[in-house]
């Protein structure tokens, strides 16, 4: 009797220590209720940095399109690219969604030693790549954010010609944290700001993510599995700037940015310029970012002052390719006067100012600024890109131009296949029978194909 007291009271200790470590860990780490992540060409799942990516290999039959294995050996390089699929023909991935809102598209392609790899692809209403060879050497991963309120995700591959196909390693679709976007952000202009709504249904794609005098973030370490890179090739210098690195606790606020928006290791490294021999400095800290001309981009700048020693000293300008985006900015009023609390604000450009293919960001001391004081900080640039008109995040043409490029060949299949059945009915001779049979065959013989097509050409067109 003992012995199974003992037992019990055992069992509950340990289920209680279970269910509060259950509590924490769900109260710390985001849990996104859409969660896709797809080893595509790859005949098992894998695991990539704690995360399941599940093989596409139920999806797609051996006739509609072929999956390689990559003879890289690179041992750091992560399995999901060490596969791929491979589609001759268009072919299309689709995944239900449950909750509407913003999800995270990202797209994998490591390109083996493919020659004729050469594609468009579609998300949804978007036209994400165009005439894409995938020859990225670094960066393998193009991601999108994407508004859903139709129920699904659908990314579509067309290989830009006959002799040319598509190809994907990996695919993640994540239902984003309700407040990664906000609605409204400020248009920064020649001649001052304006207020721009509409953000969060506005699709984007991220162009950069800079972790501002820190170290590479990798997925492994972030909290939505992203990308995060130094900034150092983008600072164009500025005399007395440092990098700082803080290893006290970063301090999330209700209200403020979210552990989601920048993880720890984006807040707490920065470049600042600081007063020295009680003069304020009259310099700027510049970054530049070559972009394509065109679209509008969100600038999100991210701030958390871990390099000031007292409260409410920390007052200076942001500006945004020349342009006073913002005069005598105060973190500790925007932070509840709390230090090394994060914050973050977002600037929309328009097509007009980016036309020199670069995007500056530039921060300076203000009219405010003290002196024996930091007089500037920035812990994080992200930059994303803005469809144009036409949907399009990749040239100017919309989706519509790509599918009608691109018959749909089950449907026109058929219809030839009809047509070939009433030549034969119509038809007295032999040999012409024969002849229109055998053409009959050779479209009935492409529709064979099972890569998963649209059997239905309206949601082809709508979609
Ligand atoms: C790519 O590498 C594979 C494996 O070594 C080889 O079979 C294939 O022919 C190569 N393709 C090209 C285009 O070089
Ligand atoms: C892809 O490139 C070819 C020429 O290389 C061009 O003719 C074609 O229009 C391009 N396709 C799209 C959708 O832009
Ligand atoms: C800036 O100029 C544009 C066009 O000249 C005008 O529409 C806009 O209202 C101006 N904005 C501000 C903030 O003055
Ligand atoms: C995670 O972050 C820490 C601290 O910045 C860093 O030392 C470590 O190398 C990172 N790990 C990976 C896998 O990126
Ligand atoms: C910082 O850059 C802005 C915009 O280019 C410029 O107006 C300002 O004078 C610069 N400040 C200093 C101290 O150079
Ligand atoms: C992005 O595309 C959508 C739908 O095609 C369109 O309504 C919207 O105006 C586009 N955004 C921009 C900034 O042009």
């Amino acid at each position: 009797m003992a012995i199974l007291y003992r037992t019990i009271a055992v069992f509950t200790t340990i289920s209680l220590l279970l269910s509060t470590f259950l509590t924490v860990s769900v109260a710390t780490s985001f849990s996104p209720t859409d969660n896709y992540l797809v080893d595509c060409g790859s005949v098992v799942d894998s695991t990539v940095n704690n995360r399941h990516f599940t093989s596409d290999r139920n999806l797609f039959s051996s006739e509609g399109s072929i999956t390689l294995k990559s003879v890289d050996q690179a041992p750091n390089l992560p399995q999901i690219y060490k596969t791929a699929r491979i589609f001759t023909e268009k072919a299309k991935y689709e995944f239900n969604i449950v909750e509407k809102g913003i999800h995270m598209v990202r797209l994998h392609f490591h390109r083996f030693n493919f020659t004729d790899a050469e594609f468009h692809v579609t998300v949804n209403d978007y036209g994400v790549l165009r005439n894409f060879t995938g020859d990225d050497d670094e960066s393998r991963v193009r991601e999108f954010l994407i508004w859903v309120d139709l129920g699904k995700v659908v990314i579509r591959f067309f290989p830009s010609r006959e002799s040319k196909f598509a190809f994907v390693n990996g695919i993640e679709v994540i239902s984003a944290p309700k407040d990664l976007i906000e609605d409204d952000a400020t248009s920064v202009l020649t001649n001052g700001t304006e207020r721009f709504s509409g953000l969060v249904k506005q699709a984007m794609e991220v162009v950069y993510r800079i972790n501002v005098g820190g170290k590479k973030v990798t997925p492994f370490n972030d909290t939505l599995w992203r990308n995060w890179i130094p900034d150092d090739e983008y600072f164009k210098g500025s005399d007395g700037s440092e990098k700082v690195y803080f290893l006290g606790r970063i301090k999330y606020r209700r209200g403020g940015a979210s552990r989601e928006v920048g993880p720890d290791n984006v807040y707490n490294t920065a470049r600042v310029v600081r007063s020295e021999n009680g003069v304020v400095p009259r310099v700027n800290m510049t970054w530049e970012f070559p972009v394509s001309d065109g679209y509008k981009y969100l600038i999100r700048l991210h701030f958390c002052d871990i390099a000031s020693v007292s409260i409410g000293m920390l007052y200076f300008n942001v500006y945004v390719n020349g342009n006073l985006a913002y005069e005598d900015l105060d973190i500790a009023d925007a932070t509840d006067y709390v230090l090394a609390s994060p914050y973050y604000i977002d600037f929309v450009v328009d097509d007009e100012f980016s036309s020199l293919g670069l995007i500056s960001v530039s921060i300076g001391p203000s009219s405010k600024s003290v002196e024996h004081a930091v007089d500037g900080i920035l812990n994080g640039v992200e930059i994303m890109k803005m469809n144009n008109t036409l949907g399009s995040f990749d040239g100017f043409v919309s989706t519509e131009m790509i599918l009608s490029r691109c018959p749909n060949r089950r449907y026109v299949s058929l219809f030839m296949s009809m047509v070939a059945f009433m030549c034969i009915l119509m038809s007295v001779w032999i040999v012409i029978q024969r002849r229109k049979a055998k053409k009959g065959f050779g479209w009935l013989r492409l529709s064979s194909d099972n890569v998963p097509e649209d059997n239905n050409p309206k949601t082809a067109n709508r979609v």
